[in-house]
């Protein structure tokens, strides 16, 4: 499973990078408005740090503008995927864009109809947002599980790319599943490598080795 981080924060992304567990990032108008920056400043600064492609949303609510809209943000750098909302005019913008050889997120799915026409639009990604599934008593994680079938059933390139990922508990289901990507807040990835027995195996063996009286260097 591949790992994007759902940030526009560039330190933190560039805290997991560092470590080599960063194979994209994804942003939205939300998390623009959090970052406090100019969403062409900071989404250059991403795509120059990180390899993989960065999602960077369309606010046009019209299939022309959202096509006019992709092709401003896809020309800010060549790793540049193009976020569209799951709607009519969105998968409209998603087929035309694609078909010019752009990388594509369709975003906010909550149902597997959704996804089955994302895939049909030729999505690079279908993003299935788990956690605000979750909110409403409804089993986000069934979803990817639904679109997987449906996707395997018809051999779509499409990629589930889970999104609304709220702990690190739902990135071990989504790998379960068969999500292909799982993007997430940088610190549900950094509570992935948390655990208590670790912790307390590390300070016991340190203890240990203290009174060894030894050095490695
Ligand atoms: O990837 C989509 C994500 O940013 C939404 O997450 O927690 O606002 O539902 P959340």
């Amino acid at each position: 499973m591949k790992f994007f981080v759902d940030s526009a924060d560039v330190d933190a992304i560039a805290e997991l990078n560092d470590i080599g567990i960063v194979d994209g990032v994804t942003t939205n108008p939300s998390l623009i408005l959090k970052s406090g920056r100019d969403i062409t400043e900071v989404t250059r600064e991403i795509c120059e740090m990180v390899d993989g492609p960065v999602s960077a949303e369309v606010v046009a609510l019209e299939a022309d503008a959202m096509i006019a809209e992709g092709r401003k943000l896809a020309a800010i750098a060549e790793n540049i995927c193009i976020k569209l909302p799951m709607t009519l005019d969105g998968l409209k913008a998603c087929k035309a864009l694609t078909g010019e050889g752009y990388k594509t997120n369709v975003t906010l799915c909550f149902s597997a109809n959704q996804a089955l026409l994302a895939a049909k639009a030729g999505a690079t990604y279908i993003s299935p947002f788990i956690g605000r599934l979750d909110d409403l008593n409804i089993d986000g994680m069934e979803l990817i599980g639904d679109i997987r079938t449906i996707y395997d059933n018809y051999d779509f390139d499409t990629q589930i790319l889970a999104a609304s990922i709220r702990s690190a508990n739902h990135m071990k289901e989504a790998a379960l599943i068969g999500a292909d990507v799982a993007t997430a807040p940088p610190g549900v990835i950094k509570a992935m490598a948390g655990h208590v027995l670790t912790d307390k195996g590390l300070e016991a063996f340190l203890k240990d080795w203290e009174k060894t009286g030894q050095k490695i260097l």
